[in-house]
């Protein structure tokens, strides 16, 4: 198995004196005020739960976007802060944009182009000039920033993120010695879809100047090197997974679906947090005689198939009505990108959807649905998954979704079942013991809910098993110790 230490072990191995540099959008600790009190938030963000481990094994430099009201008070002259907060086990160098700029690279290009594009979710892009004008800028911002960090040094550069796909070629353009490396943490579509794109030519020259490219799953791997053949002048080593340009240079593209840290949650999810206000408010909500909890922890985001799932409860509760009274659905989640459209207007029908289920079914003392709107701790995170008898991740589409593997790293009491999306590329690695199902068939997915909950103790126990085990072999750790040695190979 892969710990923290044969990590560091690889990382002394492969990258000897060479900086380590992580570079993605969200940072993974946000400095803010709250009632006159600095605080920090750790974001909701898979990709902050994949990396943290990782720095805090690696000794290395994070840089990422400054976005909380108190960053600017906490850092040094070169816009660092050591993190995290307490345990100072890495750097995090910030990197500051105007509003102008968050609004046409972050909420604009990045979460309303990129985004969509990538999942089909059937939500439509928008392509907007200006905004693609503010993408590039702030590429070129980041760019200068990490530059700037290593000055002539040598570096391993690991770019996060559709937020930097024209990262890597202003990086090798300045500096070819660099080996620069991106994990694209969301799926790639297939030619079809990433041709509607205006830009889409430029966006593949900028991710070509990796030397590697890491996907979760070999689908998108495929997707990728189908789209850049497909519209580019190019040779493909399907073979070798690899794709030659600009005389011979190649770019390596490879899967390596990310996990979570198994260990660590296991032991954390061990500790008592019954004392935690918000699991003591949740409880007071659930009747005395609820036998049943499924829980769901999503950022309130259009692929994440929350509308679906409340459908599928409704539909659940129609069906079975033996489970009235029996059942409550805890559903957090965490506000996100809430100055786009669609993200206000799924939030209106999320609300709308709780408020029709509950008034439809709640009796005196017991409401079918308890929704709670924000963004929990890690430890009320590990309470709630501790307390359910069944978790929901009911995607319409994800790269990989941590929650499905982070609830089953905390039941060390090896209960609980996995309800899981067979579009999340989870469903890849854990489908044979968790129970899986199409989000978007309501009445399959209200069917799943009741195997789920009915599922008799010696089959969860059995299927709990293996489900950790998978997680154990497969870590965070392993996941980061193949991607830099696939790396150190190109070196
Ligand atoms: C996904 C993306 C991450 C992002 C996260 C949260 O997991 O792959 O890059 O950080 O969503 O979204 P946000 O926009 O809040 O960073």
């Amino acid at each position: 198995m892969s710990t923290r230490e044969s990590l560091q072990e690889v990382l002394k191995d492969k990258i000897g004196d060479a900086l380590f540099v992580v570079v993605s959008n969200r940072e993974p600790y946000i400095h803010r005020w709250s009632e006159g009190k600095l605080v920090v938030d750790k974001p909701a963000s898979g990709l902050v739960t994949a990396m943290d481990p990782m720095l805090r094994t690696s000794n290395g430099i994070w840089v990422a976007h400054g976005s909380g009201n108190a960053d600017r008070r906490v850092v040094d002259k070169k816009s660092r802060v050591m993190v995290p907060p307490g345990e100072d086990l890495y750097t995090l160098k910030r990197v500051w944009l105007t509003k102008e700029e968050e609004r046409g690279y972050y909420y604009g290009f990045s979460n309303s182009t990129l985004w969509p594009l990538c999942h089909v979710a059937f939500a439509r892009p928008t392509f907007d000039t200006m905004e693609w004008e503010t993408y590039k800028r702030v590429n070129q911002i980041f760019a200068d920033a990490v530059l700037e960090e290593i000055g002539d040094r040598q570096a391993f550069i690991w770019i996060q993120d559709y937020h930097l796909a024209l990262l890597p070629a202003m990086l090798k353009e300045k500096r070819p010695d660099l080996l620069v490396a991106q994990f694209w943490h969301i799926p790639w579509p297939n030619p079809e879809i990433f041709r509607i794109c205006p830009w889409n030519k430029e966006i593949l020259e900028g991710m070509l100047g990796n030397d590697l490219i890491g996907f979760h799953i070999k689908m998108h791997c495929e997707n990728f090197i189908n789209t850049v053949d497909q519209s580019m002048e190019v040779r493909v080593d399907r073979e070798r997974s690899a794709i030659f340009h600009h005389g011979g240079v190649g770019t390596k593209v490879l899967d390596f679906p990310i996990s979570v840290d198994k260990e660590m949650i296991g032991k954390d999810a061990e500790k008592d947090y019954s004392y935690n206000e918000v699991i003591q408010d949740a409880k007071r909500s659930l009747p005395a005689k609820c036998k049943y909890i499924a829980v769901g922890v999503d950022r309130v985001d259009y692929t994440k198939g929350i509308p679906e799932r409340l459908r599928a409860v409704d539909r659940f509760l129609e069906k079975y009505p033996h489970m009235v009274r029996n059942f409550v659905y805890l559903q957090m989640g965490a506000l996100s990108r809430i100055r786009i459209g669609l993200y206000k207007s799924l939030n209106d029908e999320i609300n709308q959807l709780v408020d029709e289920i509950n008034w439809k079914y709640s009796t005196d003392d017991w409401t079918p649905i308890v929704f709670l709107r924000r963004n929990l701790t890690y430890p009320e995170v590990l309470a709630f998954y501790k307390m359910a008898n069944v978790c929901i991740v009911s995607s319409l589409h994800d790269g990989m979704n941590l929650v499905a593997k982070e609830f089953v790293a905390s039941r060390s009491d090896e209960d609980g079942v996995l309800l899981l999306s067979k579009f999340t590329g989870a469903a890849r690695e854990l489908d044979e013991h968790s129970v899986i199902f199409n989000p978007y068939d309501i009445e399959g997915f209200a069917d799943a809910i009741h195997e789920a909950v009915s599922m008799p103790k010696p089959k969860r126990r059995r299927r709990m098993r293996r489900l950790r085990e998978i997680v154990e072999e497969n870590n965070i750790y392993r996941w980061g110790e193949n991607f830099v040695s696939e790396l150190a190979k190109l070196a």
